[in-house]
């Protein structure tokens, strides 16, 4: 079978299974097959494809796993990140914390706390190379994989493995970015992300809110005498995260809103 053949039948068969950018996944399922970019799918029709290889690709997304799990990464601000299962696809709207982040550092050290791919500590890093950067996760699988981008980026970020800071050595941070887990348990979500993506990546508790509670309480210690905690909040969660950080001591300074004008990031800084 020739690849306009293929593309044709694929993007089909991904519509039917409720894959919006049907065309365009087509393309790119066949980009990875074919160890090109999407440019060549589209400019070689007459390409003979292995339908065999191509039948597994196609069923895996047919059943909705992340694009980024099949192909194995992730564009972020960018730059690529590998992912796998066990560890979450990074947002674009993610963005908006690692460009908080930026501008809030001088030369650190900050702390990325829940650091997953690690996008936002190695993309930090990257950009601006005199600022010492921390990451840690609860995740070995996660953790891993983080170390793995930074090897390949060559970024030289520290490492910790640790619920919360409970392996943390005794040390204050210039300011603490987080993108913590905020869906509240019974949201519903695209199949891609409930059935495929990692639970503890995602979900905090009845409320979404719970995590930003438990740093609220334990990060002051960690946090030296102005230094700014800086979290990314879910599409309606930036007030109610003011609010609780304002509850527990926490001044606001500013909260930041993303390209569509949602409010994004919240940053707020240490109690007295
Ligand atoms: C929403 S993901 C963010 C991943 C990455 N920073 C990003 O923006 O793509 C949250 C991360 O927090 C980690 N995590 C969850 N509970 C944690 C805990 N108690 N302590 C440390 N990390 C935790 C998860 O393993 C996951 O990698």
């Amino acid at each position: 079978m020739n690849l306009q053949v293929w593309l044709t039948q694929a993007s089909e068969r991904l519509a039917a299974a409720g894959v919006d950018s049907h065309r365009l996944e087509a393309q790119l399922l066949a980009a990875h097959l074919f160890l090109v970019d999407r440019t060549w799918i589209v400019a070689h029709p007459e390409a003979e494809v292995n339908e065999l290889a191509a039948e597994t690709l196609l069923q895996r997304r047919e059943n909705r796993e992340p694009l980024a799990y099949i192909v194995g990464w992730r564009e972020f601000y960018g730059r690529r990140f590998e992912v796998a299962p066990g560890v979450l696809i990074p947002r674009q709207e993610t963005e908006v914390l690692l460009e908080t982040a930026l501008r809030l550092a001088h030369e650190g050290p900050v702390l990325d706390l829940g650091t997953g791919s690690g996008c936002l500590a190695i993309t930090l890093k990257l950009e601006r190379p005199e600022i010492e950067v921390w990451a840690s996760d609860i995740s070995p699988r996660a953790l891993a994989i983080a170390r793995r981008n930074a090897a390949y980026h060559e970024a030289k970020v520290n490492f910790v493995q640790s619920n919360l800071f409970h392996n943390f050595p005794s040390i204050q941070f210039e300011h603490i970015i987080s993108n913590p887990p905020y869906i509240a348990d019974d949201e519903t979500l695209m199949p891609e992300v409930r059935n495929h993506e990692p639970a503890g990546a995602l979900f905090s508790g009845p409320t979404g809110l719970e995590f930003y509670e438990t740093l609220a309480r334990e990060a002051p210690p960690y946090l030296g005498f102005i230094g700014k905690l800086a979290v990314e909040v879910g599409h309606t969660q930036a007030w109610n995260v003011v609010n609780l950080l304002i509850e527990h001591g926490w001044p606001n300074d500013y909260v930041v809103s993303d390209l569509s004008g949602i409010d994004r990031v919240v940053v707020s800084t240490r109690p007295d």
